[in-house]
């Protein structure tokens, strides 16, 4: 992405954070609430974090949190929900691939709900991984490549109708190439996300180590 679509693309994002509402509830989302549950607390790392549902929720579980997204009315949104939980998270708005962090800096990656342009998200992985320890976590959801039919037929259940931006079982696989793979499947889920993630959807859920 050149950086006039990532200025379009955040125009998007703080837009649709902007209301009052959260776009996609404050509860956490469930499959990550139930993989962090398996997790001793360490630190993670929160890609598109959005409005901080997912990094506020392990930040209730005494994760160490830092939370990336373009949007800075995510950060406002995700700093007060931090407020309301009595913890605190460190969020950084601004291109994922911009990120400066030190090479096997973090314990786990939530990657939810985290979709990409074509032309970046397997780039995007690649560097996130760098940034993962040794031995350290990937839980992952997101949309999959059968999801469109879904999001046809109920618009309410939100996700890109541009299929290259979501994902295959076998595109994760290829992407986390090496990680000793704990799940990876593709369901069909009821997925209650505040307003923009409402009906039944078609996801991939991974979980992931990274070779010591
Ligand atoms: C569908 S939302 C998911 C938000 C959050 N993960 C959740 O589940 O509630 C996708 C998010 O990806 C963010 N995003 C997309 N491309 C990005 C990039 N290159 N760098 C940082 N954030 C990005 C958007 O700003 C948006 O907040």
């Amino acid at each position: 992405m050149n950086q006039s679509d990532i200025n379009e693309y955040r125009q998007v994002w703080d837009n649709r954070y902007g209301n009052e509402e959260y776009a996609y509830g404050k509860q956490p989302n469930a499959f990550f609430a139930a993989q962090l549950e398996k997790l001793p607390a360490g630190r993670i790392l929160m890609p598109a974090d959005g409005e901080g549902r997912n990094g506020v929720y392990a930040a209730t579980k005494g994760w160490d949190v830092t939370a990336c997204d373009l949007s800075a009315e995510g950060k406002t949104k995700a700093l007060e929900l931090a407020g309301e939980c009595g913890v605190s998270i460190n969020y950084v708005v601004g291109d994922l691939m911009d990120l400066d962090f030190p090479e096997g800096h973090f314990d786990a990656i939530g990657l939810i709900y985290a979709h990409f342009p074509a032309d970046v998200k397997s780039k995007l992985h690649h560097k996130l991984i760098t940034l993962l320890q040794p031995g350290g976590i990937v839980l992952f959801e997101a949309f999959s490549k059968n999801h469109i039919p879904y999001v046809t037929a109920n618009p309410k259940v939100g996700g890109p109708k541009n299929i290259d931006m979501l994902f295959s079982a076998e595109e994760v696989a290829t992407d986390f190439a090496g990680f000793d793979t704990i799940l990876l499947t593709e369901e069909v889920v009821m997925l209650e996300e505040g307003a923009y993630h409402v009906g039944e959807g078609s996801v991939i859920r991974f979980v992931g180590r990274k070779p010591l």
